[in-house]
């Protein structure tokens, strides 16, 4: 169902690589409620992925853009604002990258080129999109900007290794930035911590089947899917949520507060 929430509202969406991203629903619901965007991602991913299809699904532009090159994101925010014919109300981060994760590199076990480029990628990327966002004075005011985030930025997932600090980085700065951001320009920045998802990025971390069916039974609504992220995105995005800004948005079908479920504890019996 549609309920022209974005309409007339512009936006910028990083990461949608496959139909299977989060990005990519979310692009697709913004699309049904009327928004209007630009697509962005990696140059690489544009070789691998379906992007373009997407683009030409959503009737959106898409400008390849690294998220640690300063130059392509000031580019990106400049040509998007041309194309889109204004300053820009939404903004997703759905961006995510372990090399440690990739290559099975245990925590205790860094190879920290490795780390710093995860750090660039996963979590000083969402600084510098909104450092480029505000110095250009790119934003509307009551703008909204969200990041996609996970709970081991909060407590101990061993398999997800330094994508763990990664988030927790994310999230200081979804606080930190959206304190300026508010001040200045009546910006809001939030971060929402999604349940696993199937996705290349979830299904990249080790034991991922076990894991997304342990969340399933702990979680008293069931794992949060890719498109019911996309609806969450998109009230983020709407005016009805105006005063909602430096939170972290649990959306996981209740598993950050459950201690033990029935269905777990029959497996333990
Ligand atoms: N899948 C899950 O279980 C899960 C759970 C919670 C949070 N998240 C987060 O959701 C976000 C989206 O991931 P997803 O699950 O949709 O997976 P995905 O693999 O579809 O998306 C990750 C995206 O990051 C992009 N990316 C990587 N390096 C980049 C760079 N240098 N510049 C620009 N883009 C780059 C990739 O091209 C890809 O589009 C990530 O932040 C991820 O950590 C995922």
């Amino acid at each position: 169902m549609a309920y022209n929430l974005l309409k007339g509202k512009r936006g910028i969406i990083f990461g949608a690589l496959d139909e299977n991203s989060i990005a990519w629903k979310t692009a697709e619901r913004v699309h049904e409620e009327g928004g209007t965007f630009v697509l962005t991602n990696a140059p690489i991913a544009m070789r691998m992925g379906s992007i373009k299809q997407l683009a030409e699904k959503t009737n959106a532009q898409i400008i390849p853009a690294d998220a640690t090159n300063l130059e392509d994101l000031e580019k990106l925010v400049e040509e998007s604002m041309e194309i889109l014919g204004g300053k820009i109300d939404f903004v997703l981060h759905s961006i995510g990258m372990s090399i440690n994760v990739r290559k099975g590199r245990a925590y205790t076990d860094q190879n920290y080129d490795w780390t710093h480029k995860g750090l660039d990628v996963s979590a000083m990327s969402f600084h510098r999109v909104m450092q480029t966002l505000h110095k250009k004075d790119a934003m509307n005011e009551w703008g909204s900007i969200v990041a996609l985030t996970y709970m081991a930025a909060q407590r101990v997932f061993p398999d997800y290794n330094d994508m763990a600090d990664n988030k927790a980085y994310l999230e200081s700065v979804a606080r930190s930035f959206g304190y300026f951001f508010g001040k200045d320009r009546k910006v809001r920045v939030n971060t929402i911590s999604q349940s696993p998802t199937p996705t290349t990025a979830g299904k990249g971390v080790k034991g991922f089947d076990a894991f997304i069916n342990y969340a399933e039974k702990m979680s008293p609504l069931g794992n949060a899917t890719a498109l019911e992220c996309a609806d969450y995105t998109v009230t983020l995005f709407s005016d009805l949520t105006k005063k909602v800004t430096l939170q972290n948005l649990f959306h996981d079908g209740g598993f950050s507060n459950v201690g033990v479920s029935q269905e777990v504890i029959e497996k333990f019996e």
